[in-house]
């Protein structure tokens, strides 16, 4: 196992009726800004729910931020915050939500231009305002890390940050929020963290066990839970397990110690800055095609997925690989999330578009063992076809 420095301050309320503790959470003096999405925290009552657990506290609403949110909306709101010396931030949302106000708690005191937040990865974050999270869909795992990913659309950019300034103070997780979901966004959440839990497993083995059991157990749970949100969906334990998957899956703890990947994730940015699709779908289109690229890398994890997650004991080597591939993809597909570039009308064209944005933003050296360039992301983006 690797050296490693695990640290995870964020406090997690989880349940159904949790939000009205809110209350104990935001110090009584704050003032607050509360920053959402578009329509769904109104239209679905949360928001006022989150205004009355606030009380007589001064707030100010942000609302507008988007799905892959954007510098340019945000830092309406990080001006908004300085003109008006708030000085707590409560995200409610999603993904998008959280990241966007990481960035807005970031920006406030940053001395400099607040895109250089992104361009340096966030290592020269001094400060940053605190946050609280009130989370409305289970997928990233932003309500208990240090991450966020921002898109500057004027550049077709999306980069991400890492601060242990931004963790959140406190996330309120109440499945029950995520009864209102669209059926693309619940399997895009399933998607989602069960690529975060392989981009930190499937790798090479380095005596782990701990961390390669844990990781095993969430990828089940999503396999056994994963469907089931889609056929019962009004059933709270399994919003519950999924919400605390999704949360476990990103949270430090399975890629403490072990060597990780990333690579489908920062391929899969550049579709989503050039051609919007969601974030899942481009993992979901990305994932198999890296698999099938690196089978010889990641030769005895791809052995050890195959039989410990899938149960695939038959066949040589190369056809239990084979089988574990072709099975990931068809979990994906049987969410309802395509696994190919063509199923959203992406060709050729788009092999060279993501290549010339892999290049302009440095991304030259991807994976566990940084050595997937160019010409490899090439070979893998053509698979995706
Ligand atoms: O905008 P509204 O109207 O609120 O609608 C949202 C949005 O359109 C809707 N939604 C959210 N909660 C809902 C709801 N609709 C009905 N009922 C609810 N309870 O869902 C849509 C998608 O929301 P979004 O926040 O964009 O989804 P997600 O949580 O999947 O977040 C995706 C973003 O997170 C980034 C992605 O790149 C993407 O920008 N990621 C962040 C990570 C991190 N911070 O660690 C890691 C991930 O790998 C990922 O990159
Ligand atoms: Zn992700």
């Amino acid at each position: 196992m690797f050296n490693f420095d695990f640290y995870n301050p964020t406090h997690i309320s989880f349940g159904q009726g949790c939000i009205a503790q809110l209350e104990q959470f935001v110090p009584a003096e704050a003032k607050v800004m509360v920053l959402y999405g578009g329509q769904s925290a109104q239209r679905t009552g949360t928001l006022g729910e989150v205004q009355r657990a606030l009380g007589t506290r001064s707030v100010y609403l942000f609302g507008g931020i988007e799905a892959n949110p954007t510098y340019e909306t945000l830092m309406q709101a990080v001006h908004i915050a300085r003109a008006e010396q708030i000085d707590f931030l409560l995200a409610v949302g999603g993904g998008s939500v959280i990241d966007g106000t990481k960035f807005v708690a970031a920006a406030v005191p940053y001395p400099d231009e607040p895109w250089n937040i992104l361009l340096t990865g966030g290592r020269d974050i001094q400060a940053a305002l605190p946050i609280g999270t009130v989370l409305t869909l289970a997928a990233t795992g932003s309500e208990m890390n240090n991450g966020s990913v921002i898109t500057r659309s004027t550049l077709q950019s999306k980069l991400p940050f890492h601060s242990n300034f931004v963790f959140p103070k406190f996330s309120m997780l109440d499945p029950s929020k995520s009864f209102t979901l669209p059926e693309r966004q619940v399997a895009n959440g399933i998607v989602d963290a069960f690529v975060h839990v392989i981009e930190q497993y499937l790798t090479y083995p380095v005596n782990a066990p701990v961390q390669d059991r844990f990781a095993e157990g969430l990828l089940q749970t999503l396999v056994e839970q994963g469907p089931l949100a889609l056929s019962q969906p009004d059933d709270y334990d399994v919003r519950a397990n999924l919400m605390w998957v999704a949360t476990l899956a990103l949270n430090g703890l399975i890629g403490a110690g072990v060597p990780q990947d990333w690579s489908t994730h920062l391929i899969g940015h550049e579709l989503t800055a050039l051609y919007g699709l969601d974030h899942a779908q481009t993992l979901a289109i990305v994932l198999p095609a890296m698999m099938h690229e690196r089978r010889a890398a990641k030769r005895e994890k791809l052995l050890q997925y195959a039989e410990r997650v899938w149960g695939i004991r038959e066949g040589d080597d190369e056809q239990r690989i084979d089988a574990v591939i072709a099975q990931t993809r068809d979990f994906f597909e049987g969410l309802g999330v395509k696994t190919r570039l063509s199923d959203y009308e992406l060709d050729q064209s788009a092999v060279e578009a993501v290549l010339r944005q892999l290049e302009a933003h440095g991304i030259l050296d991807l994976g566990e063992h940084k050595d997937i360039d160019l010409a490899v992301s090439r070979r893998v983006l053509e698979d995706c076809l």
